[in-house]
Parts: C-alpha cells; sequence; structure tokens
C-alpha cells in the first residue's frame, strides 16, 4: 500500500532525547504529557542551580519518577560547568546514573550562565569521557555577541566542534536540536561513527518566516532560534531519508506563556503534548512514514546503549482532529499560570493510541 493511504502505524514507544522537564509545580505540570507518549527522556540539567554532580542527577531523576509514573524512565544528564569533577563524571556514567554531560556555552540559552566560557577549562573532563565512552551534548551555538544569531551554530561547527573533535576522535558526540544545513552535512560527513544529531518537531516544521512574517510569534521563540526555510529542508531531508545518526529530541522547554509574551520572551517551545501527532504528518506529507520509527524510538536508543522499547503504540490517522489544548495550567503554590502548547497551524488527524 502506498504510503499516501496508510491509515495506521505502529511504532516502538518514543523516545525523547532532549527533554526540559524543569522541577516543582512546572514538572507536576508537564511530565504527565511526556509519560503518554514517551518510554524514556534524556533529561537537560538546566535548572537553577544546575544539576551537575551525581548526587544532584540522583535526586532529580527520583523527583521526576515521583511526577512523571512508573512507566517514563528519566536518563540523566550532567550540566558541564569548568568545576566539574572528570571523577565524578565517571562515576555517574558508570553507575548508571547520567547517560551524558551537557555542554551549555556560557549565555548561550536559558539558564545557562554557570556554562562552559571556554574549552580548554573542561579539556580533562572531556578527556575521561573520550577514554569511558560517554557521550557528550551539546548546545551548539557560540555566544561571541559579533557572531549573527543566525550564524551560531555554523560558527560553533568552525570554531569549537571541529577543533575539539580534532583533539578527541574518541569523544562521542550528540549536537542536540540542529538547525541547519550545516550542521546536517556536517553529520552525514563523518566517518568516525562518533557524532550524531538529534533534531526537534518544530525545527522540522517551521522557518524563520513563521517567527516573524505578519507579527512577532513569541511562542516560536527557541535557541538555537528557527532558521530559514532552506535549512527545514534540509533538516526534513536527514530525518525522512531514515540515517540512523539522526534522531528525536523535542527540546520541549515550557516556559509560562507571561514570560514568553513579554517584552523581552523568553526562548523555548513546549511541543511535549503534540510532538508524535505533527511527526506523523510531516512523514505522511514526505512519503517517509516507513521511517518514523527510527527517527523516534530506535536511532536515540542505539546510541545511548539501549534496545528499543518493547512496548509500542499506535498512530490513527482519523477523519476528526486531534483535540490538543491551547495551553495547560500549572498551579504554583501562590499562584496560577499555563504554558502554552506547540501550535502547528494545521489540525493534526493522527491520533497517539498507547497500545496495552
Ligand atoms: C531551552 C530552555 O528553555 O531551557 N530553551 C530553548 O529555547 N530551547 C534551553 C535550550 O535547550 O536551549
Ligand atoms: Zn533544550
Amino acid at each position: 500500500m502506498p504510503s499516501g493511504m496508510t491509515t495506521r502505524i505502529q511504532l516502538a514507544l518514543p523516545d525523547d532525547m532532549h527533554l526540559h522537564l524543569r522541577d516543582g509545580a512546572m514538572m507536576q505540570a508537564v511530565a504527565p504529557f511526556s509519560a503518554a507518549h514517551f518510554g524514556r527522556a534524556i533529561i537537560m540539567p538546566n535548572l537553577v542551580p544546575p544539576v551537575v554532580t551525581t548526587q544532584d542527577a540522583i535526586a532529580y531523576r527520583q523527583r521526576i519518577v515521583e511526577a512523571a509514573g512508573p512507566g517514563f524512565t528519566p536518563l540523566m544528564t550532567l550540566y558541564l560547568t569548568e568545576q566539574t569533577d572528570p571523577d565524578d563524571v565517571e562515576h555517574a556514567f558508570t553507575s548508571g546514573v547520567a547517560k551524558a554531560v551537557k555542554l551549555y556555552p556560557a549565555g548561550a540559552t536559558t539558564n545557562s550562565a554557570s556554562g562552559v566560557r571556554d574549552i580548554a577549562n573542561v579539556l580533562p573532563v572531556l578527556e575521561r569521557m573520550a577514554k569511558i565512552g560517554m557521550p557528550l551534548c551539546t548546545h551548539g551555538e557560540v555566544t561571541a555577541s559579533h557572531i549573527d544569531i543566525f550564524d551560531r551554530e555554523a560558527a560553533f561547527i568552525s570554531d569549537v566542534l571541529d577543533p575539539l573533535r580534532q583533539r578527541l576522535p574518541q569523544l562521542r558526540v550528540c549536537m542536540e536540536h540542529i538547525t541547519t544545513k550545516d550542521a546536517a552535512d556536517c553529520v552525514a560527513a563523518d566517518t568516525s561513527g562518533n557524532l550524531v544529531a538529534s533534531i526537534t518537531t518544530h525545527h522540522l516544521m517551521l522557518n524563520r518566516n513563521h517567527l516573524l512574517v505578519g507579527g512577532i510569534k513569541p511562542h516560536y521563540y527557541c535557541l538555537p532560534i528557527i532558521k530559514r526555510e532552506s535549512h527545514r529542508q534540509a533538516l526534513v531531508s536527514a530525518v525522512t531519508g531514515g540515517d540512523s545518526r539522526f534522531f528525536l529530541g523535542t527540546d520541549s522547554a515550557p516556559h509560562p506563556t507571561h514570560e514568553k509574551e513579554s517584552a523581552c520572551g523568553c526562548a523555548g517551545v513546549f511541543s511535549a503534548p503534540n510532538t508524535l501527532n505533527c511527526l506523523a504528518l510531516l512523514f505522511e506529507r514526505e512519503g517517509a512514514l516507513d521511517k518514523l520509527e527510527g527517527f523516534t524510538s530506535r536511532h536515540g536508543a542505539a546510541w545511548y546503549g539501549l534496545e528499543p522499547s518493547a512496548q509500542t503504540i499506535t498512530l490513527e490517522k482519523r477523519a476528526e482532529a486531534v483535540e490538543v489544548p491551547g495551553a495547560i495550567q500549572v498551579q504554583n503554590a501562590d499562584q496560577a499560570t499555563t504554558v502554552t502548547v506547540f501550535d502547528p497551524l494545521e489540525p493534526l488527524h493522527w491520533h497517539v493510541v498507547r497500545d496495552a
């Protein structure tokens, strides 16, 4: 049957290989949406204060399990700082507490003030990771003020990533949430087997016109910033081509609606509730539904040394559109707020059914 006529597709339960769950009331509100559609997620450590040590990760993991329930496995990461201890990082990895270390260049994005100013200052940690096979997840943007915001990913590749990988070819690197053809080409050209990339739902669906034309859309503002259409097309080609080095990391990043709809709106798109519905639409349109499971449920697991989930979900195309809330409620002790859900700008007809 041609894929244009497919109306049901079963996938191994997806993994979200880049997720912000936050903490406290916000986590209570958002975690169930990830747990509804995903079995595991690589959890970002950019809390305030950040998740730096093995002990921090153990405590945060426990809070996530309590918020998300037993069917959801958080895969922890450690936030790399210039004070990070290589022995502690090795302990986190070999004891199974953390799957990866996250590099945020200082000032690159939300809660990145404790990040790395100079890669030279973290080389002992990176050398240890290369030795033990522990992946580095990068927020791949330079932060120098003279580099244009739309060029920050390309500059990261030439100025930071390439020199680092020449120095430490054994280091396993995941370029997270890539947004450019430059990054997709960089991964495709690699011959070492030590370079992969995650891609978000919104970067596959939107270009910068969606963000900026006809009025600024704060709910599409995220970092790395959404790029021009030719970059979006390169990302779509990368994921629909079936290359196992590309996998889903939603970068679902909840912020209170009022902090995004602000004179200085913060970066992050909350896409956990409708990511799979969106991806089914996108892959269907590209005639690539047969590549969806690799992207959502197999490639990322393989990179992190995991078997794909033994559980499954079914995506089913129905005449009626999925009812996605425009926003979800967050109830703090003293105030209520909302988080606005990613708007894909069209109705979603692929429904997610959790198989028994
Ligand atoms: C993320 C967040 O809000 O924590 N924001 C974003 O725009 N993606 C941080 C990040 O992953 O860059
Ligand atoms: Zn992120």
